[in-house]
Formats: structure tokens, sequence, C-alpha cells
């Protein structure tokens, strides 16, 4: 018997990575899979959540009983986010958004002229989502999470606070974009504790375990 530790309650989730047009054919993007944030919103539906997942391009299957939108860019998933958030009780942020899109993004294809002529990108800053959220009157209980390279505990302690948000999860695991496991380790306002390493799946039904027991 698993007890449904979230019935009755509305997650949002998102996940991946996002797509950041140069021009009709060409982007940046970056090396998320989506295997975390997936493996989380299936976790949520486990725990008898209604669970929607706005996912920026992954290569995985819609996860059973989830309702996936899809998106491209950050100012897509923000947008996307911002109409269905008012609905959800939880927010659970996965998804590496890139932090700036081309702002001079062309609506043509980009053609290659002389050897020594380059195309000049420029940046625009991206809503940050999750500060977005967290900044609503209402805001759902939020969780974000790291990416560190470095120092971990203390940029994991420092970017909870910043974010200000209940619960920040870092990834201890260097480069976990795409692999089958992880390692975390969870702030909130009375420190930090570690999820041994495992995979995403197991360490995502804890996760969503230790939300539930919080909000
Ligand atoms: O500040 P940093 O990008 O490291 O924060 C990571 C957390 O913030 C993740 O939960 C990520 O999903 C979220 N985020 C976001 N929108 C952005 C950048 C990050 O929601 N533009």
């Amino acid at each position: 018997f698993q007890a449904k530790r979230l019935a009755g309650k509305r997650v949002l989730v998102t996940a991946g990575p996002t797509f950041e047009p140069i021009d009709p054919v060409r982007g940046i993007t970056n090396l998320s899979s989506g295997k975390m944030g997936y493996a989380i919103a299936q976790a949520a539906w486990e725990a008898g959540a209604h669970v929607t997942l706005v996912s920026g391009p992954t290569a995985l299957d819609q996860p059973y009983g989830v309702q996936r939108q899809a998106v491209q860019t950050a100012q897509q998933m923000h947008d996307a986010v911002m109409a269905q958030v008012a609905s959800h009780d939880i927010f659970i942020a996965v998804a590496a958004v890139a932090d700036w899109r081309v702002a001079n993004a062309s609506d043509q294809k980009i053609k290659k002229t002389t050897d020594s002529d380059t195309p000049q990108l420029q940046f625009a800053q991206n809503p940050d989502i999750l500060a977005s959220v967290a900044a609503l009157p209402q805001a759902p209980y939020c969780v974000g999470f790291a990416a560190e390279s470095e120092n971990l505990l203390e940029y994991g302690a420092a970017k909870r606070l910043k974010k200000n948000i209940p619960l920040l999860v870092g990834n201890i695991g260097h480069n976990t974009f795409g692999k089958d496991e992880n390692e975390l380790v969870l702030f909130d306002a009375n420190g930090h504790q570690a999820l041994a390493k495992a995979d995403k799946q197991t360490l995502a039904r804890q996760l969503v375990d230790e939300i539930a027991a919080r909000v």
C-alpha cells in the first residue's frame, strides 16, 4: 500500500531544456534531457496529484496520467506557466531554462557569405520563471533546482534565499544531464539534507515525499 500523499493537490512542473532560435533552422539549447523533471511529474501523479507538465523539447514519452504542454523557448515556458499557475498548489521548476535568448534572431535563414563574415548574435535576458512564480501574491509552494559546479552547500543555501522559495534541490553529481542516476541535496529553512545516489525515478519519489511532508 502506498499512501496517496498528494491526493487533491495540483502540481505544475517544468522540465527539459529550452530552445532559443537563431533563425528558422538554427538555435541555442542545452544538454538537459528532461529525465529528472519527467520522473518528478510521474512520481507526483503516483502520489495522487493532478499534474501539469510544461516541457521544453525532449525525446521522452509523456508520463502516464500527466497533462503535458510542449514549448520551445523560455518565453513560451514562462507564458505557459503564468497562464496556469493560479490553479496549482505546488510549482516544481526543474527545467534548464536558457538565461539568454537571441535578441536579433532572423526570420530568414542566415546565409553564409564570405569566409570572414560571421553573424553577430546579440542576447537579451529571459524571464526567471521560478522567481516570477515565487513573487506572486498567492504563490504556490515553490521548489527550485540548482546545478552548481562548485560550493554546492554554500551556493544552494544562498540561492534558496535569493529565489525566496521554501525548498531548493541541488544536484550533487557533476553533469547529471542525460544520466539515469543523480544525487540530491535538499535545502530548506532548517538546513540541508542529502538524498543518496539513486536512479532518477527513486529520487523523484523520495523528493515528492519530502514535498508532501512540507505542504
Ligand atoms: O538561477 P538558476 O538558473 O541557477 O536557478 C535554477 C532554478 O531556477 C531552476 O529551478 C530553474 O528551473 C529555475 N529557472 C527558471 N527560469 C529561468 C532560470 C531558472 O524557472 N529563467
